[in-house]
């Protein structure tokens, strides 16, 4: 079983991303390679790639390597580069050796300053005139002023056949990719509130920086273990705490771009598709622990004219 979610045009996202932006993967290479293949061989069937992360080519071929049908991995791409979109955007597809499923602005500096609105419509064209044929859009790191400059002038799709898997024909803006866990909630608050009213699944960058970026873990660590024994007792098979909240971001409703080098943790990874729902309760306790700190990881982007809210690093 994949856990996938819904997005607003009718398609379906799988919930777990395996990315090679971090994790040592970015800066092409035959690591990219080789890993992102295994990680398709275990059962990850969604992979996020860059421009800036130089891994389109090794994204195509750890799909080859794999003898993965194409079709069956759904890939996401950034465009970073604002000059001449339509050969940057021909040009990532020859590298990759097919039009990505989802494409998204990867920040809204990406643009040149005020053309926002401009750079979406280049890429709603894009998709009209058969160069995107088939993709998704959405964007990354777009504070609340950003997405409200898209909203203005996106062609949003009604929702059609939720059942079916149809040919994109229309352009909407369906996701948004943005560090997203239970420390940042606060400050996500009023870009969720924009997203909830349009239908815009989040994608979870750094979704375990909790764990792995915050100094001590803070008060969600004792939680999350508490949690995975719970699970583990349960299910009878051993569940770490980084699985526990990739859980809880998946049942958020939030796609988790995560990744691992690690064959051991890539199996954990791939196991968040089988593995039982946390209870509402333990979803709640997540939530409710995360949103007294404030702890951001990726800061370049969302922090510039969107302060962050005034909340310790720890309790
Ligand atoms: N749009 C943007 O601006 C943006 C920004 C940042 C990242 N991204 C994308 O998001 C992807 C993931 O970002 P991230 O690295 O910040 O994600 P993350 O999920 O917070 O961290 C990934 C790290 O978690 C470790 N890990 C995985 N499973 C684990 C487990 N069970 N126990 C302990 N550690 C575990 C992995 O290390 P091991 O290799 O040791 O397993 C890996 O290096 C990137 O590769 C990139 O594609 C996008």
């Amino acid at each position: 079983m994949v856990r996938n979610i819904k997005l607003n045009d009718g398609k379906s996202i799988p919930a777990v991303a395996w990315g090679n932006g971090t994790g040592g993967l970015s800066a092409a290479g035959k690591k990219a390679v080789d890993t992102g293949a295994l990680a398709l061989r275990e059962g990850i069937r969604h992979i996020d790639t860059a421009q800036s992360y130089r891994t389109e080519e090794e994204t195509g071929l750890a799909i080859k390597a794999a003898g993965a049908d194409r079709k069956a991995v759904f890939q996401q791409q950034h465009p970073d580069h604002p000059e001449g979109i339509k050969s940057s955007v021909t040009d990532s597809i020859s590298k990759l050796g097919f039009i990505p499923d989802l494409l998204l602005i990867h920040s809204p500096f990406v643009p040149a300053h005020g053309k926002i609105a401009v750079f979406w419509q280049i890429l709603e064209s894009l998709v009209e005139d058969g160069t995107l044929k088939g993709a998704s859009l959405g964007v990354s790191n777009f504070r609340p002023q950003d997405l409200e400059e898209v909203l203005k002038i996106a062609k949003i799709k009604p929702v059609v056949n939720l059942q079916s898997f149809p040919e994109f024909s229309s352009p909407g803006l369906h996701l948004k990719e943005l560090e997203y866990h239970p420390y940042v909630l606060n400050h996500l608050d009023p870009v969720l509130a924009i997203q909830a009213k349009h239908g815009i699944v989040s994608e979870s960058y750094g979704p375990l920086t909790p764990l792995l970026r915050h100094p001590t873990g803070g008060p969600l660590k004792p939680v999350l273990q508490r949690i995975a024994q719970r699970l583990s007792k349960d299910t009878g098979k051993p569940v770490d705490d980084a699985t526990v909240l990739l859980l809880w971001t998946v049942q958020k409703g939030v796609v988790a771009v995560t990744t691992s080098g690690n064959p051991d943790n890539i199996k954990k990874l791939v196991e968040v598709d089988s593995l039982p729902d946390l209870t509402d309760a333990e979803l709640k306790e997540i939530e409710e622990v995360g949103r007294k700190v404030h702890f951001r990881h990726y800061k370049e982007h969302m922090t510039k004219d969107f302060p962050e809210p005034d909340l310790p690093q720890d309790v």
